[in-house]
Parts: structure tokens; sequence; C-alpha cells
């Protein structure tokens, strides 16, 4: 009996959990109507079906959807709805496009979410400044097709074509991370509205400089903030040259130890990889079915190199060397663009191809970090223990940044598995915290992750946290319920 509420408690938790409705299910038909009055009729909705498309991302985090759905044109539409919002007490969820992993969207309390992909113009590009400046409407992919000829490139790339902003606002990354950075690394300036409806631009108006000592960096505090801030109206990102010469390769290794130790060593010899991907077997075989590759079943690393041909060649036979000593398969080429681009459209969509290996499943995605000599061994142990769990899991990961991620397929019909796969992250993080790592890497904490985030930060970390939410946010209406 005790152990069935417990399952039953945890498929809750996990599904429909932590909706303590803020505004009772109801907005007053006055409110909308003043909703109406900011942003136009067309361009609001309480249609269930189009709140429900609002209630989550990709996550397995279930919630209730918002009261209601708006649109905005513009940044004084936004201020104004956020100032409407905060004087009637009513919460706020910034939407980019849903792709989040950790139930950022979810509207724990109801409330007014807020999809900005109507505001989708590139306002600026400084070529020579090596900065653009983006509206919350615009993905990575549609900012790379628009630099395309510009011989610039923006290269953060998770693995979703997500919105730059929404990427600011979880502090993303994805596979280029080890040469370029993450978002935090990439974000110059941010145009935030703020509960109040104020607008804040964290670096000062316009301002595009590459490095500042003038007071706090309120553009840090504002990327990461998971919508718990503010809303990011606008995102200044750091452009980069693009390459001269690229050139992709993929070796198998005999175990997954064979090629984490290769990657550290790879590291510590200085070769500037643009991408060191590990693949486990599991996800090899999955994207091999998923994304018709042919690759021999086994540990796997993915690797690109990005420079001129004469530095490429150092770059390449310098990588080959270190993987071999560790037992490696010869590398094998991927030179022309379209062959490099189906390879990485296929590690772009191993947590797709995971997801086929068991139909009607629902996928559950983890992400952790580690100090990169401490990969190998958290590497191994969560292999040894997704093993011992019983659970079908595949680890994949941007290996070269010490962060990997754990994707698991769960029958959302068994609470059983449900509660194995929940505790199975909860030692993966805590292990990671351990290793002296962070439980996420690139994700976030959402909803699921908020008692490690305490964990990981202290007493006094989360007490100074919850001191600036309380000064930014004194209602806490901005997307309550996450981090925090
Ligand atoms: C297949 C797949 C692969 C992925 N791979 C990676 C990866 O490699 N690396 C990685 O980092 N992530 C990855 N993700 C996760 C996801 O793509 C990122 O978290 C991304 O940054 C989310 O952006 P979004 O616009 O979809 O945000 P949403 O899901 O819409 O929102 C996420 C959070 O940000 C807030 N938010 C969104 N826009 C704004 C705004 N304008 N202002 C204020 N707050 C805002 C929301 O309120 C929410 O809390 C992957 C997801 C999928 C589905
Ligand atoms: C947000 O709005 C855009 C533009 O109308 C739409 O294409 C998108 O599907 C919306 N998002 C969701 C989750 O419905
Ligand atoms: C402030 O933080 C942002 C985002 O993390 C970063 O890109 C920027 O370089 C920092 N600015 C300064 C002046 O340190
Ligand atoms: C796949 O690889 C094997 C050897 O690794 C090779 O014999 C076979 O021809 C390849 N198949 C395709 C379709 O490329
Ligand atoms: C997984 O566990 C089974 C027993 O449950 C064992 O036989 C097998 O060797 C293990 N595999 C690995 C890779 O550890």
């Amino acid at each position: 009996m005790a152990s069935l509420l417990r399952a039953a408690t945890w498929g809750l938790f996990l599904w429909r959990g932590y909706c303590s409705r803020g505004t009772k299910g109801e907005l007053s038909k006055g409110f909308v109507e003043a909703l109406k009055a900011v942003v136009g009729s067309p361009h609001v909705s309480t249609a269930a079906v189009v709140r429900e498309h609002h209630g989550h991302d990709e996550s397995v985090h279930r919630c209730q959807p918002p009261d209601a759905v708006v649109w905005p044109q513009n940044v004084e539409q936004v201020s104004r709805l956020a100032a409407l919002c905060y004087s009637q007490g009513v919460p706020i969820i910034p939407f980019g496009t849903g792709t989040g992993l950790e139930g950022g969207v979810c509207a724990v309390q109801g409330g007014v979410c807020v999809n900005l992909t109507h505001m989708d113009r590139i306002l600026e590009l400084n070529p020579e400044d090596f900065s653009v400046v983006v509206e919350p409407g615009v993905t990575r992919k549609a900012l790379n097709t628009h630099l395309r000829d510009s011989g610039l490139w923006f290269p953060v790339d998770p693995g979703a074509d997500a919105s730059l902003c929404g990427m600011a606002a979880t502090g993303a990354s994805g596979t280029n991370a080890v040469r370029y950075g993450t978002m935090r690394d990439n974000v110059l300036n941010l145009e935030v509205v703020l509960p109040d409806g104020r607008l804040l631009h964290t670096a000062g108006p316009g301002r595009h400089f590459r490095k500042s000592a003038a007071g706090y960096n309120l553009t840090g505090l504002f990327v990461g903030s998971e919508g718990t801030l503010g809303l990011i109206t606008a995102t200044t990102l750091r452009l980069h040259p693009a390459p001269e010469a690229t050139v992709a390769a993929t070796c198998a290794f005999p175990s997954v130890q064979a090629a984490v130790d290769s990657t550290v060593h790879i590291l510590q010899a200085a070769v500037p990889v643009a991408r060191i991907e590990f693949l486990d077997e599991i996800t090899i075989d999955a994207c091999n079915r998923y994304s018709k590759l042919n690759c021999s079943v086994a540990p796997t690393l993915f690797l690109e190199f990005h420079g001129s041909e004469k530095a490429l060649e150092e770059q390449l036979q310098r990588a080959e060397e270190i993987t071999q000593h560790h037992g490696a398969s010869h590398f094998s080429w991927a030179k022309d663009a379209e062959e490099r681009s189906r390879l990485w459209q296929a590690r772009h969509n191993a947590w797709y191809a995971v997801l086929a290996l068991r139909p009607g499943c629902k996928g559950y995605s983890t992400d952790v970090c580690v100090p990169i000599s401490r990969l190998p061994e958290i590497l191994v142990q969560a292999k040894e223990d997704l093993n011992a769990s019983g659970l079908t899991g595949a680890t994949a990961g941007h290996v070269g940044d010490g962060n990997f991620h754990c994707m698991l397929s769960v029958d959302p019909e068994d609470p059983e598995e449900l509660r194995r796969v929940k505790a199975f992250a909860e030692r993966l993080s805590r292990r990671a915290l351990a290793l002296h790592g962070t439980c996420t890497g690139e994700h976030g904490i959402g909803l699921g992750k908020r008692q490690l985030l305490q964990e990981e930060v202290g007493a006094v970390g989360v007490q100074t946290m919850r001191q600036l939410k309380a000064m930014l946010d004194p209602q806490g209406l901005m997307n309550p319920g996450k981090v925090l």
C-alpha cells in the first residue's frame, strides 16, 4: 500500500505536479479585455487547445496550462503586459520555442503565457564588431541562415532549433561550446522587461563591448535566469568568424573509459577541437537506425576541427595519434559539407533516436557537468548504475566540457519505472556534486532540480539568490515555481 501510494505520488509529481493555481484557473473577463487592449484581440487566446500547447515543453514535466496566451508584437506591448499582470497579481510566463527540457514553461500557478515568436527581427548586425542584436522570435538556425554570406556565424547550438533569447534565458550550450563557449560567453547585452514593466538594458542601451570593468555584471545575472527575473525582449550576441576549413571525423573505442580518456588527453595537448562529442554504444545503435548512419556499435567520439587547411592537418594528426594510443579505430572522415551536416544532424537528433528505440515511451533527459578529470569515473558509474537499475538509457555528451546527458525512455503508465528513473537522475546529480561539478551543465533547474540547486550552492547561495529574486520580483509573479 505504502509503495503504491509512493508510486502514485511520484506519478503526480512528474506529470501533473506543482500546480497550486495562483489564478484559480480563471481570469476575469475584464482582465482578458485589458490584455486585448494591449496586444489586439487576435493576439490573445483563452482556447483550451492553445493553452494546452503552451503548457509544456519537451520534457516529461506536465502541468496545468496557462489561463491565457498572448502574442505581443513589440517591446512596448511586452512592457505594458508586464505592468498590467503585475498590477493585478497575475503570473507571467515567457515562452520561446518550448524546446526546454526542465519544465521551464509550465504554468505552475496559471497566469498569462507570453509567446514571443512574433517579435522575430534581426535588429542590428555589426560585422566589424562581431555582434548582432536579435528579438526573441529569432532561432539559432534563422540567425545563421541570415549570416550565411557575411563570413560570420553564431556557434552555440543546442540540439533543437531554439530561440536565441530562450537560449540566453536557460544558459544553453551545445556541441561547439568546447571551442566557442556557451551562451554565458556569447551574450553581450540583454534588453529585459522587468516584472513591473520597466525596461532594462543590462549593459546599457546599444552597448556591445568585448570587455568592461564597469560595475556589477547584470547581463550575467539574467543569462540562465529561466524567465524568473524578467522577459528578455532582445539579446546582443557575440559572433565569430566562419572557419576557413572544416573537417569532421568519427572513431570507435574499445571502452567508454578509453573514449573519455582520449578526450581529456586531446584537451591537455591543447588541440583546439571545435567539437568533441561522446556517444555510447546504445546512442550509436539508435542513431544508426534513426539517422541511417553506418557507425560501428561501440563507444564513439564525433570530432570536428576548424582552421586553415594547414592548421587542420596538424590538429588531425595529433588527435588521431592520441585516439590510436587509446585503442581507437582509425578516423572515419566526413569531409564534404553534406556528409558533415548528416553527421551532426544525427548527433542533434540523438534524443529522438533514443526515444524511437521504445515506441510509446516518453523521454527523460538529464544533464550534469563535472571537472574534466572526473568525467571518466562519473560516466562509467552512470552506465553501471543504469544497468543495475534495469533502466533503458543512453549516454551522450559534450565531453570536451565535462558535460554529458543521460537519455532515458520511460513508460508513462508505469509509476514504478518512473520512480526508478527519478531516483537514478538524482543519484547522478549528487554524484556530479560530490565530484565538484554541477547538477546541470545546460538544461537548467526548471521544476525538477530546485532541491539540487540548494545542495549545489549551499544555504547562503540560495539565500542570496532569493534576495535578488525578491528585489526584482517582490510578488513572485515572474515564472513562479522555477529555479528557487
Ligand atoms: C532534441 C533536443 C536537444 C537539446 N539539446 C540541447 C543542448 O545540446 N544544449 C542545451 O543547452 N539545451 C538543449 N536542449 C534544450 C533546449 O533546446 C534549450 O534549453 C533552449 O535554450 C530552450 O530554448 P527555448 O526558446 O525553446 O525555450 P523555452 O523552452 O520556450 O523556455 C525555456 C525557459 O526559458 C524561459 N524563456 C524563454 N524565452 C524567454 C525570454 N525571451 N525571456 C525570458 N525567459 C524566457 C522560459 O520561461 C523557460 O523557463 C535540447 C532540447 C531538445 C528538444
Ligand atoms: C507560438 O506562436 C507561434 C506564432 O503564432 C506559433 O507558430 C507557435 O506554435 C506558438 N507556440 C505554441 C507552443 O503553440
Ligand atoms: C557579463 O556576463 C555576460 C554573460 O555571462 C558575459 O558574456 C560578459 O562577457 C560579461 N561581461 C563582462 C564585462 O564581464
Ligand atoms: C557500412 O560499413 C561496413 C563496414 O564498416 C561496410 O562493409 C558497408 O558497406 C557499409 N554500408 C554502407 C551502406 O555504407
Ligand atoms: C548489466 O547487468 C547484467 C546483470 O543484471 C550483467 O550481466 C551485465 O554484464 C551488465 N552489463 C554491463 C555492461 O555492465
